[in-house]
């Protein structure tokens, strides 16, 4: 591991080591339980093959820097950074914090404002296809433009963002080294600070944006895209590895009995629920857990009301008019499979309040749980799904039918959580990029 810097201040210091200090000590916990570890038919092994480790993070050719070391540590600085936030304040890494496998443990994201969606992990998110609960965005260089101009995440402006990197000497030259030099952005005339378009900017900003010339515009937005791209870069570093349940599968594969004591007996009778009676990989399948698609688990409303939040119905519409869409003139492969893949998404009535199929990699580590954080702990979210209770199915559509109460034991619960437990990555990243750049 890298040595930590002596010039961070002292609560950073105790963060990153109590970081590493966890990450080190997550070794695969050692069975407790007497081995009556249940020997798995052939259809089951061949399931649970299925689960293997992750592979190579997959090529994003919309962003062509996507694979750059310079971008990635460029996008780093910008990750860190508190200057692309109105209040001067807030960073990625205000809500995506390392030492909480990027997450912040509250129960929706808090920056300049309160929002009203919990905070997903990065880690593996390169692996995505949609990204956001809703999937409103295709690439992970898009998504990274959202929040700097969402008012309750940084609240900032995309001219005010470029003009930050072009003042600042460190970031400027980061961004020259990767994307060449930056146009004259000197007049503040043609480059209004604040300025923005979009539907939650203020009257102010909008008006400041649709006064600037055409030419202008677009020479912002290509900057603020190259943003995106490097942010997107630093992202794809965030790579889980070394779960216990790996360890696990790698046994099961080779026939190693050593190997395969990485799971506890009560994880693997939980494993074989959840491919099996519990139903669970009918949508939390693959490397990650995660079809990657969108669903209602009719979880109950925060607030207890009826559901609000349209997920994926309002996702798909906004991933169409998003000007930086893999399809749009800012990708770097506009007609490629990606932006097929967006030109075809649809929002029938029935993905009205359904939501992504999260990945539960690392799961146990990124509580509290589902869209608006509804749950506080793994039980609780388990629980739900064996009891069904106050269960809301969202909209007018006929309701999911692949969820019906399982009515579990609570043994079985327990189970079904001792495996969840097994998915966290003892490295979550190299450790040069969990931290701000020296
Ligand atoms: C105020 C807290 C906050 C800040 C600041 C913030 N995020 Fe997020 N992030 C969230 C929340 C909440 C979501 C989920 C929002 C949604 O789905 O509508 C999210 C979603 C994401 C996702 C999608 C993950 C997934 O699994 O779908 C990525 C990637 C991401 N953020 C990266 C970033 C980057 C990069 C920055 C800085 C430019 C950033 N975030 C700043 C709270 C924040
Ligand atoms: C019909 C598809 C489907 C099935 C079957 C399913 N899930 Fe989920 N799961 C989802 C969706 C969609 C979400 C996100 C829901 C939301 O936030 O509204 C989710 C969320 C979760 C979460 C919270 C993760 C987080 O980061 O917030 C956990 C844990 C989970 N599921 C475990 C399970 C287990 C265990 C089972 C089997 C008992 C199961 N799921 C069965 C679709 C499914």
């Amino acid at each position: 591991m890298r040595c930590i810097s002596g010039s961070f201040r002292r609560r950073a210091l105790l963060n990153w080591v109590t970081l590493v200090v966890t990450l080190m000590s997550a070794a695969p916990v050692p069975a407790v339980d007497p081995p009556v570890r249940p020997e798995f038919a052939p259809a089951e092994i061949k399931r649970i093959l299925e689960f293997s480790q992750l592979g190579a993070v997959p090529p994003d050719p919309t962003n062509r820097v996507a694979d750059s070391l310079e971008a990635a540590q460029f996008g780093q600085r910008l990750f860190f950074s508190r200057w692309l936030a109105s209040d001067m304040n807030t960073s990625c890494a205000t809500c995506h914090m390392p030492e909480r496998y990027f997450t912040d443990g509250d129960r929706v994201g808090r920056g300049v404002g309160v929002g009203t969606r919990n905070t997903p992990t990065l880690i593996n998110s390169a692996y995505q296809r949609w990204q956001f609960w809703d999937g409103r965005s295709d690439t992970l260089w898009s998504q990274a433009l959202h929040p700097i101009e969402t008012p309750h995440e940084m609240n900032g402006s995309r001219v005010s963002a470029v003009l930050m990197v072009a003042s600042d000497e460190r970031l400027r030259a980061d961004y020259e080294r990767v994307f060449g030099a930056l146009p004259d952005l000197s007049s503040a005339v043609r480059f209004p600070r604040g300025a923005r378009p979009g539907a939650d900017a203020g009257e102010a900003a909008k008006t400041a944006w649709h006064g600037m010339a055409e030419q202008d515009r677009e020479s912002v937005n290509q900057i603020f895209s190259h943003l995106g791209k490097a942010l997107a870069a630093y992202e794809r570093k965030l790579v889980g590895r070394g779960a216990a349940f790996d360890r696990f599968v790698d046994g099961l594969r080779e026939g190693n009995p050593e190997k395969q004591q990485a799971i506890s007996a009560a994880a693997i009778r939980g494993l074989r629920l959840f491919i099996g009676e519990a139903g669970c990989r009918n949508c939390h399948f693959g490397s990650r857990f995660s079809s990657g698609e969108f669903h209602d688990t009719s979880v109950p409303p925060a607030d207890g009301g009826v559901p609000r939040d349209a997920g994926r119905f309002d996702g798909v519409r906004k991933l169409r008019d998003d000007p930086f869409n893999a399809a749009g003139r800012f990708s770097d492969d506009p007609k490629g499979a990606l932006a097929e893949r967006t030109m075809a998404a649809s929002a029938p009535p029935e993905s009205w309040g359904q939501f992504k199929v999260p990945s539960l990699r690392n799961v146990a580590k990124t509580a509290p749980y589902m869209h608006e954080g509804q749950f506080a702990t793994l039980r609780d979210v388990v629980r739900f799904y064996s009891t069904r209770e106050n269960a809301v199915p969202a909209g007018h559509h006929p309701q999911e039918t692949i969820l019906r109460p399982l009515r579990l034991t609570n043994e079985q619960i327990d189970d079904l959580v001792a495996f969840l437990e097994t998915l966290t990555d003892q490295q979550i990243a190299d450790p040069q990029w969990l931290k701000p750049p020296d």
